[in-house]
């Protein structure tokens, strides 16, 4: 399936000159969320993992049906403030500033297999900051999967020496 023929190209959003890859027009369509999600079941089976962890918010919506497939659970990375008992924390850059991401500290066993998942991969700085968390807690990242890769940004500079898949590249 070409995948990238659910993705919506929004020109000068969120701001001009960028063009903005929307992928709810993939989500809302049963059959092309179901087989971008097989396609990333398939890259983790391999991979023998224990747990998938994802930020928010779109991290949530690709991991979360990939480990209810593999059967294993799905820990949330969050903005600072949302995770209500102790927490890991890493401060990260933005094109504009810094923002923070935090994981329960007992939400990853040391030595556990993690799959990392997001929507995207552009700067690379999310994915990044949520490798450190995983690392700090003692998770063994075994691979990271994204719907699309922005290649141009260079974001997989970030992730050398770790396993990288991308469903769709620009
Ligand atoms: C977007 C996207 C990725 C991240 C990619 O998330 O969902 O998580 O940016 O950018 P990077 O590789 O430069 O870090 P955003 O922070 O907009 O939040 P959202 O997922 O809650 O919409
Ligand atoms: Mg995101």
């Amino acid at each position: 399936m070409d995948l990238k023929q659910f993705i919506t190209v929004v020109p000068d959003y969120p701001k001009p000159g960028i063009q903005f890859k929307d992928i709810t027009t993939l989500m809302d369509n049963g059959a092309a969320y179901k087989y971008a999600t097989d396609q990333i079941v398939d890259y983790a089976r391999e991979k023998q993992i224990d747990l998938v962890v994802g930020p928010e918010a779109r991290g949530f919506i690709i991991g979360c049906p990939v480990a209810y497939s593999l059967e294993v659970g799905f820990a949330p990375v969050r903005k600072e403030g949302k995770l209500p008992r102790e927490v890991a924390r890493v401060e990260y850059g933005l094109e504009y500033g810094k923002d923070v991401l935090t994981i329960h500290k007992d939400a990853i066993k040391p030595g556990q297999r993690v799959l990392i998942t997001d929507d995207l991969l552009a700067t690379g700085g999310t994915i990044e900051a949520t490798i450190k968390l995983v690392e700090e807690l003692g998770g063994v990242v075994a691979g990271i999967a994204f719907l699309i890769e922005l290649s141009y940004l260079d974001g997989r500079k970030l992730l050398d020496g770790y396993d990288v898949l991308t469903l769709m590249q620009y």
